[in-house]
């Protein structure tokens, strides 16, 4: 039921590769709630086409881009005022890629090059979309900007290897760009840190299965799930919570506040 909470607002979403993103089910309730936007992903992601049915479906027009070139953060930012007629009110990153957890790296034998890779996809881009937005001046007052975080930032996760450090780079990126943004013009800035989510960049994660069915038993809330963190996002581009920034906000059933739950006391005590 929508409540057309984002009626007039204008943004950007990143990362909507499939219909399992969170940033799919984001454009889907954003657009349910009234808010219009531009999607765009990396163009190597657009060969996979399905981003094209989500553009239907919101009536949004796509613009490809790399989120970690300049140049087409630049003409991206430029083209969706054209688009959509004004100054923007959100956008959401919802972008991560670590390729040494694609080509299967242990923690302790890293390519380095890949390593610099992981944290320019996943964390500089952030930065780097939020300068290019002040340099265009392409955000109106009281915006409200996303990334999606991960707990790994703060506990160690064996798998996570080095999209760890980007987590907790993306989370600071959060506060030094949101105490700036907020001080010339009124911008907020967050993160939000989602629950284990079953997409692609979830599922590439080794043992994802495992930490996943851990951390519902250890939420007493369960897994908060994509269409929860949507509607969560559209709650903070909201005018509700104008007051929030430079926070990295938990998004997790719980998880993050448990020692030990009931139901996994049992679970190994079996
Ligand atoms: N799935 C989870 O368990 C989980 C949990 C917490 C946080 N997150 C975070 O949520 C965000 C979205 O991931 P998701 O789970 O929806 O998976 P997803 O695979 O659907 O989304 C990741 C997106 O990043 C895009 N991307 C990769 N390189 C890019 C580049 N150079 N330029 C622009 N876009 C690029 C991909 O094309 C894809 O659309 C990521 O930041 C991820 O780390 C996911």
């Amino acid at each position: 039921m929508s409540t057309n909470l984002l009626k007039g607002k204008k943004g950007i979403i990143f990362g909507a590769l499939d219909e399992n993103s969170i940033a799919w089910k984001t454009a889907l309730k954003v657009h349910e709630e009234g808010g219009v936007f531009t999607l765009t992903n990396a163009p190597i992601a657009m060969r996979m086409g399905k981003i094209n049915e989500l553009a239907k479906s919101t009536n949004s027009q796509i613009i490809p881009a790399d989120a970690t070139l300049e140049d087409d953060l630049t003409n991206l930012i430029k083209k969706s005022q054209e688009i959509l007629g004004g100054k923007l009110d959100f956008v959401l990153h919802s972008i991560g890629m670590s390729p040494n957890i694609r080509k299967g790296k242990p923690y302790g034998d890293m390519n380095y090059e890949w390593y610099l890779k992981t944290l320019d996809i996943s964390a500089l881009s952030f930065h780097k979309v939020l300068q290019t937005c002040e340099k265009l001046d392409a955000l109106n007052e009281h915006a409200s900007v996303i990334a999606l975080s991960y707990i790994a930032a703060q506990r160690a996760y064996p798998d996570y290897t080095d999209m760890a450090q980007a987590k907790a780079m993306l989370e600071s990126i959060a506060r030094s760009y949101g105490q700036r943004y907020g001080r010339s013009k009124k911008v907020r800035v967050n993160t939000i840190s989602q629950s284990p989510t079953k997409t692609t960049a979830g599922a590439g994660i080794s043992g994802f299965d495992v930490f996943f069915d851990y951390a519902e038993l250890m939420s007493p809330l369960g897994n908060a799930s994509a269409e929860d963190c949507a509607n969560y996002i559209v709650v903070m581009f909201s005018d509700f919570t104008r007051m929030v920034t430079m926070q990295n906000l938990m998004h997790d059933g719980g998880f993050s506040s448990s020692g030990i739950t009931e139901e996994l006391i049992a679970r190994l005590s079996k």
